[in-house]
């Protein structure tokens, strides 16, 4: 689904009083998360900060559906993420949102146009539509020249850039991003911010990126700031952008 969709007022993504409790046998437990609610709209780029520990990991496993809340709901377009079936749930891990990590998670073995076109095996697209499309994600993220290099083949920055081919290939509302910066350079860091900033401003797909990174949070347009479990801030802020947002042609 492009950025535009949806029924009006309803917001994309909505986690109210979101709590995720670890029990770790006995009686110890670990409260990660302790009432979280926030909303995030079509096209918005939100960072979500807070030092290890404080939940952040916690709470993208449970807005990308990979987890399920012990208390509160996970919204999607105003579709809670547990009445959902295992189709619907597939869905929109597969199809709708597309996920970047800190270690990329590239399948070695494979070249960088299958790694992209994993997530259209869900859809009936053939096999050639399926390489097309791939490669025209690999084209916008720059690595046209690149589409038959495995990952062990390629830079930090050059996996992350396929990591982000195969995140936007479904055209997804939404990209969800854990630390994307993490394992990179300061600039090369500040290309992949700036290439997925291309991708929330030309296509309208809502950013979500969580970082420990003062410097990466400051780009996005808003801040939700997690401590011990808990948001302890939320507001709209001036993205402070060393490099202008580009994506390649
Ligand atoms: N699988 C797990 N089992 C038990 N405790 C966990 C697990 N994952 C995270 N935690 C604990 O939950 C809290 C939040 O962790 P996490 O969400 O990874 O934070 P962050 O990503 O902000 O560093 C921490 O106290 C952490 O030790
Ligand atoms: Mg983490």
């Amino acid at each position: 689904m492009r950025g535009g969709g949806g029924a009006p007022g309803v917001p994309l993504l909505e986690a109210e009083a979101v709590e995720r409790t670890y029990r770790m046998g006995g009686d110890v437990e670990v409260r990660a998360l302790r009432g979280v609610s926030f909303r995030v709209d079509r096209g918005d780029y939100v960072a979500i900060v807070g030092t290890s520990g404080s939940g952040k990991s916690t709470l993208l496993n449970l807005i990308g559906a990979l987890d399920r809340p012990d208390g509160g709901h996970v919204r999607y377009d105003g579709r809670d993420v547990r009445e959902m079936s295992d189709t619907e749930l597939a869905e929109l891990r597969n199809v709708r949102i597309g996920f970047v990590f800190q270690s990329f998670h590239l399948l070695s073995r494979m070249t960088a146009r299958d790694n992209v076109a994993m997530p259209l095996v869900y859809r009936t697209s053939s096999p050639k539509e399926r390489r097309r499309r791939a490669t025209e994600a690999l084209e916008a993220v720059g690595l046209g020249d690149r589409v038959d290099h495995r990952p062990t083949e390629l830079s930090g920055g050059q996996q992350q850039r396929v990591a982000i081919a195969r995140a936007l290939v479904t055209e997804p509302a939404l990209i969800l991003a854990d630390e994307p910066t993490g394992n990179l350079d300061t600039r090369t860091g500040e290309e992949i911010m700036g290439l997925l900033e291309g991708i929330q401003a030309d296509r309208g797909t809502a950013l979500v990126v969580i970082t420990h990174e003062p410097e990466i949070a400051g780009r996005a347009g808003r801040r939700i700031e997690l401590r011990d479990g808990l948001v302890v801030a939320d507001a709209v802020q001036i993205p402070t952008r060393s490099t202008p947002a580009a994506v390649a042609p």
